[in-house]
């Protein structure tokens, strides 16, 4: 099973990087595939350690997917790393080997440590959608524009129909983004 999270890294000077990426779910071996030109790659690879942040916060997905978003942060307590403050819950991990194609990374990590802040809320259509919207964003190259716009405006009636303001301010983000992206055709 892939669960999306917020994955953070430290970069080898210590500032720390926050991006959604999907992870393949272990008690004790969670495994992250992040594309080799990514930030979290060139982390994760350079100082070995990552925090698998779960969330229910759809706006930081949005903002760190899209407007690279350094979120508030504590110090992770068993790696050298960071937690996202808004984590319901999280892992602290040390990579044990990689693998993969050129294109994309297999990371295979150990969960180490672990914490939880309060309760992730039941599933939610309006912030499903949401991350729908926010990963098709981080895709535009490979979809027709007409093909975006269409699923953005399915994307806006579920958010409209089952979601709260956050919800509404996340969209609109994904939407401006997209709409720069793309020349104006954001749906
Ligand atoms: C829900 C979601 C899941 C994602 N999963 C991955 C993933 O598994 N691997 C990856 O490389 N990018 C994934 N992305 C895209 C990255 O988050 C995006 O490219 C990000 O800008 C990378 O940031 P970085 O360069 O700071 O690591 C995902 C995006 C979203 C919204």
């Amino acid at each position: 099973m892939i669960v999306e999270v917020i994955f953070s890294t430290l970069d080898t000077t210590g500032q720390p990087n926050f991006a959604p990426m999907g992870v393949v779910w272990g008690d004790e071996v969670i495994t992250v595939r992040p594309f080799r030109q990514t930030q979290t790659y060139h982390n994760l690879m350079a100082t070995g350690y990552g925090v698998v942040n779960l969330t229910d916060d759809v706006l930081a997905f949005v903002q760190s997917a899209l407007f690279n978003a350094v979120l508030p942060h504590f110090p992770a307590s068993a790696v050298p790393g960071v937690v996202f403050q808004g984590a319901c819950s999280w892992r602290e991990l040390a990579v044990v080997s990689g693998g993969g194609t050129t294109e994309r990374a297999e990371v295979r990590c150990r969960v180490v440590s672990k914490g939880w802040q309060r309760d992730f809320l039941g599933f939610c259509r309006a912030r499903n959608a949401v991350i729908e919207a926010t990963i098709l964003a981080t895709r535009l190259h490979l979809y027709e524009p007409k093909t975006v716009a269409e699923a953005l405006e399915r994307y806006a009636e579920i958010v409209q129909k089952t979601g709260d303001e956050v919800d509404q301010v996340a969209l609109q983000h994904v939407r401006e983004f997209v709409a720069r992206r793309t020349g104006g055709h954001s749906g």
